[in-house]
């Protein structure tokens, strides 16, 4: 165990980032913001062609190295063979990972429809949990590194309108809170993310959506909470206060409620 070694700082230049679900809105913006700061950095894209447009986009905007792999999150067979891949990309210089999958699916079909409602989980919690567990075991035999995960305020309780997405968040959530607990002795970082609403493919035409957030704001945070070694962060930060409020009521009232 290398307990010596010294933190990885994401947001000051130096050290290959891997990038999981790099074409979604929020995580565009985080490759981005890293790329900035001289990261270089490891793509993975369901498409392969977007991922790789990415990433030549990138490398010749702030002149870092790139790769981009193909990587789909109900593959979960493939998952510790891709994510073996993606660290000998880095060729020895893993700094961490952000990990930004995610499916909000049809909660109304979901209510309906079983195979519907697997897939929102086996996207938001099972994949997340099959890529995590060889990285965070990587990280943790390197003494050395960070994990950020994208999370939901969605998981900090369950509403009629989403409960199923909530459910795999509020999972994904418990998850990282034991890694975090495991790994911190190893001197791997942890970081929980909780996004409010963000103005993503994700909630494009979605009603209910307020204080909606633009994805480069979130990936700011993002990039700032790995660097600050956070452990759970509300984006933006007024989150804390709405779920601390929304956590507080009553079961008995909560039920009443249409939310
Ligand atoms: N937008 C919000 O309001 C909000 C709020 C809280 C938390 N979040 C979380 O933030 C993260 C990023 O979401 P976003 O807002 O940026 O939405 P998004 O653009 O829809 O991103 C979702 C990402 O997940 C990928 N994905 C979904 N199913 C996949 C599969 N089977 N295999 C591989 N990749 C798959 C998508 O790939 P493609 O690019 O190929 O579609 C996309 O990259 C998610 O974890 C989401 O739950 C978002």
């Amino acid at each position: 165990m290398n307990v010596g070694a010294p933190p990885v700082r994401p947001g000051k230049a130096g050290g290959v980032v891997l990038v999981l679900g790099a074409t979604s809105g929020i995580m565009r913006a985080v490759a981005h913001e890293l790329a900035r700061h001289g990261h270089d950095l490891v793509l993975t894209g369901r498409d392969r062609a977007e991922t790789e447009t990415l990433a030549a986009d990138l490398r010749i905007r702030y002149g870092v190295r790139t790769r981009a792999r193909q990587l789909d999150a109900l593959a979960f067979e493939t998952h510790a063979r891709e994510i073996e891949d993606c660290i000998d990309d880095a060729e020895g210089q893993l700094a961490g990972a952000v990990l930004g999958i995610g499916y909000l699916g049809e909660h109304a079909r979901a209510q309906q429809d079983s195979l519907e409602a697997r897939r929102i989980v086996d996207t938001n919690l099972t994949a997340c949990i099959t890529l995590l567990t060889p990285l965070a075991n990587h990280l943790e035999a390197n003494g050395r590194g960070f994990l950020c995960v994208l999370s939901s305020v969605a998981g900090d309780r369950g509403r009629q309108s989403n409960y199923v997405y909530g459910a795999a968040k509020a999972g994904l959530s418990a998850y990282l809170s034991g890694l975090r607990n495991r790994l911190h002795h190893s001197g791997v970082q942890v970081t929980t993310v909780l996004p409010g609403f963000v103005d993503t493919a994700m909630t494009y035409g979605k009603e209910g959506m307020f204080l909606v957030a633009p994805p480069e704001r979130i990936a700011r945070g993002i990039v700032r909470a790995v660097d600050r070694r956070r452990d759970v962060v509300y984006l933006p930060g007024f989150w804390r206060g709405i779920m601390l409020v929304i956590r507080s009521i009553p079961e008995a009232l909560f039920k009443r409620l249409r939310l």
